[in-house]
């Protein structure tokens, strides 16, 4: 007899490098009964390699293409799952929101800077120059709100973050 399974939704987490995607991705994976997918990590385990090594052999663009496709196939293929995405993401696809609910994790910028340690910035190639980090925060900030169905405060400790987000999808 097969099992007979309804999925819910995915929930698509976009925001600013350091904005705690993963963190608050993980918890309310755990909190909605929906598995957790990290889209960097998925693109890391189909290259073998990591993303720091894929932007300094390969160059931007070339990164760019993979998390394009690899957007494409979450939209076609995963369910019932919380996506925390790249940075970038919004920035490369139109399919967001055919990879379900879109939430903003929206943060200031010092914010970020306070909470990111030296090892976390060395896996973010575009986190290197913070004048550059900070430049590419404003110009990434209308399009995150403009590509999200809910913009949550992510200032706050990610339980919070995880209530607020649950309350407003349902
Ligand atoms: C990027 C963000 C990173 C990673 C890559 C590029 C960006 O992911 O995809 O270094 O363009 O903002 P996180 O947002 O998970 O750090």
């Amino acid at each position: 007899m097969g099992i007979s399974y309804r999925c819910p939704d995915n929930i698509v987490l976009i925001g600013f490098m350091g904005s705690g995607k993963s963190t608050v991705g993980r918890l309310l994976a755990r909190e909605s009964g929906r598995y957790f997918l990290d889209a960097d990590t998925l693109i890391e385990s189909q290259q073998g390699r990591a993303i720091p090594e894929i932007f300094e052999k390969e160059g931007e663009e070339y990164f760019r293409a993979l998390e394009r496709e690899s957007a494409e196939w979450m939209a076609a293929c995963v369910r019932g799952t919380v996506i925390s995405t790249g940075g970038g993401m919004p920035i490369v696809t139109e399919r967001l929101r055919d990879m379900g609910r879109v939430v903003y994790l929206e943060i200031a910028f010092e914010k970020i800077v306070e909470r990111i340690d030296s090892a976390q910035r060395s896996r973010r190639p575009l986190f290197s120059d913070l004048e550059k980090a900070e430049e590419l925060f404003e110009r990434r900030r209308k399009i995150y709100e403009s590509r999200a169905d809910i913009t949550v405060d992510a200032s706050a400790p990610a339980e919070r973050v995880v209530e607020e987000i649950l309350k407003r999808v349902s």
